[in-house]
Formats: C-alpha cells, sequence, structure tokens
C-alpha cells in the first residue's frame, strides 16, 4: 500500500465548544490507484484528506506512507513533494499578488528542482500547456483568470512536483460539466503519465462512479463502507439515496 492510515481522529474547537469531526477513519490507497472518498457535505472529507497529507495533525491515529510513519514525524522534508494537494477551492493554493508563472515556479524553487532560471522557465510552460493554459495566462494574477483556469493553475502546481500521491479535494466542483469532464479526463491522462495514486473527493456520485477503482463512503465521522468497482458500477444513480442508504444504520 502506498498510503495507510488507521484510527484518524480529529476535533477542533469553535467558540468554546469542542466537535469531533474525525472519530477514528481508516482506509488505505494502493500504487496507481484511485480512491474516491464520497460522503455528504459536512462530513469531514476535507479534514480526512490534509490528514493524510499531514497538512493537518491529528489527535489520534497514524497515517503511513510506505513503511514510513508520517505522524511520528516534525516535519514531512523531502517526502513533502511526494504527497500534494489540489484543494477544493483553488484560490487557497495561490497567492493573490503573485502572477501566475511565480504560482507554478515556487514549488520548483522551494524543492531546488531547476538548476537554472531557463530549466524553470522550460518546467512551467510545459506543465502549463500539458494542463491547457496558455502563455498570457502566466503573465496574469489569479483575480484575472476565470475559475476554471484557475483549478488547471492549481492542479498544474500540485502535478509540477511530479508527486505520488494527489488528493483532489473536489476539483471540479465549481465547474460546468464540459470543462469538468476534461479536467477529469486531464487528471486521469496524468496518472497513467506519471503513474500517480489519487485520493478523488467529491459527493457527485456520477463523478465517482466514472473514476473509481474503489470507494469509501463517510458519515458519522467514520468511513462506513467501502464498495469495490464491481460494487459501484451495479449502484443506482441517486447520489443522495444512496448515502442515506449507507449511513441510515448510523442515525439514532
Ligand atoms: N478549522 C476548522 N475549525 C472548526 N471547524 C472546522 C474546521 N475545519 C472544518 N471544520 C468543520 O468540520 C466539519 C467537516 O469539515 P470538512 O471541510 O472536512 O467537510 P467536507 O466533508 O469536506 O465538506 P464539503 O463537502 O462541504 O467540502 C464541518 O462541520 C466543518 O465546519
Ligand atoms: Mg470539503
Amino acid at each position: 500500500m502506498l498510503i495507510r492510515a488507521c484510527g484518524i481522529r480529529k476535533s477542533f474547537r469553535t467558540g468554546g465548544r469542542k466537535v469531533e469531526v474525525l472519530k477514528g477513519c481508516s482506509l488505505c490507497i494502493g500504487e496507481r490507484e484511485t480512491v474516491v472518498l464520497f460522503g455528504e457535505s459536512g462530513c469531514g472529507k476535507t479534514t480526512l484528506g490534509k490528514v493524510l497529507l499531514m497538512l493537518e495533525k491529528p489527535d489520534a491515529g497514524e497515517v503511513f506512507y510506505r513503511d514510513v510513519e508520517l505522524t511520528g514525524l516534525r516535519n514531512l522534508g523531502h517526502l513533502r513533494r511526494k504527497l500534494q494537494l489540489i484543494p477544493q477551492n483553488p484560490g487557497e493554493a495561490l497567492d493573490p499578488r503573485w502572477k501566475i508563472y511565480d504560482s507554478l515556479a515556487e514549488p520548483l524553487r522551494v524543492h531546488k528542482l531547476a538548476d537554472n532560471r531557463e530549466e524553470e522557465l522550460e518546467m512551467v510552460m510545459s506543465f502549463a500547456e500539458m494542463v491547457g493554459l496558455k502563455e498570457e495566462h502566466l503573465h496574469r494574477r489569479p483575480a484575472e483568470v476565470s475559475g476554471g483556469e484557475l483549478q488547471r493553475v492549481a492542479i498544474a502546481r500540485a502535478l509540477i512536483l511530479e508527486p505520488e500521491f494527489v488528493v483532489c479535494d473536489e476539483p471540479t466542483s465549481m465547474l460546468d460539466v464540459s470543462v469538468q469532464a476534461a479536467i477529469v479526463r486531464m487528471l486521469m491522462d496524468f496518472q497513467k503519465k506519471l503513474g500517480i495514486s489519487y485520493l478523488f473527493i467529491t459527493h457527485d456520485f456520477s463523478l465517482a462512479k466514472a473514476v473509481a477503482d474503489r470507494m469509501y463512503v463517510m458519515g458519522g465521522g467514520i468511513v462506513v463502507k467501502e464498495l469495490r468497482k464491481e460494487e459501484l458500477q451495479g449502484l443506482p444513480p441517486e447520489s443522495l439515496k444512496l448515502h442515506k442508504l449507507l449511513t441510515a444504520s448510523l442515525r439514532p
């Protein structure tokens, strides 16, 4: 297994109240696999995705990347580039003051992946082209490109490091169906080319069905069910009904 999480717990303190969001979540993701994390809004999908990448520290439980226990490390160091997030809100990954070019070049600079400015330019241009951005976009700031273009920038920024594991957090939720399909196709092409594993977070059941090798359903702060591809294909398309069905036993 590439990624393995056991018994993840996480609570947040807001307005003096402690809310337990993750109540012991366990899952695993294999090499080159696309695993969907499915569940209704607010159930803790983003939180769990961030815990797997050590962008949120869990209160309890362990996360392993291959044989390395990430939860035991003070910081990820060189492993950071292997584990990347395409955030739910693409703006989250980008500094509004920077030109798109610099947002794409920065990870290369941080991880010292380009020997000189020429090589940096070449890498940025090739990834921009792969995600369908034009050269003119690179000179603009986030506020000066469309939502779909911004989503492409966030994808390029995560993939330019050639990671092994990427959490795609609703990477197409703000887009219309045709752009959504193009971006999902692009992510799948990258997977073939670079050999990436994905945790694909969504609450869109037809999208889940289209991309998943396996699916975990979340509800009530835990992973309530695991579905294999064959099981998934046999289910009806009414996502909400499905989710209610799967989590019904947890509700009082
Ligand atoms: N930093 C935080 N402080 C306090 N509460 C938080 C924080 N982050 C998340 N939460 C709460 O934890 C719960 C789970 O949030 P999370 O973003 O993980 O859900 P989600 O399943 O990704 O939802 P969505 O499908 O809407 O994106 C929500 O009730 C949210 O309000
Ligand atoms: Mg979310």
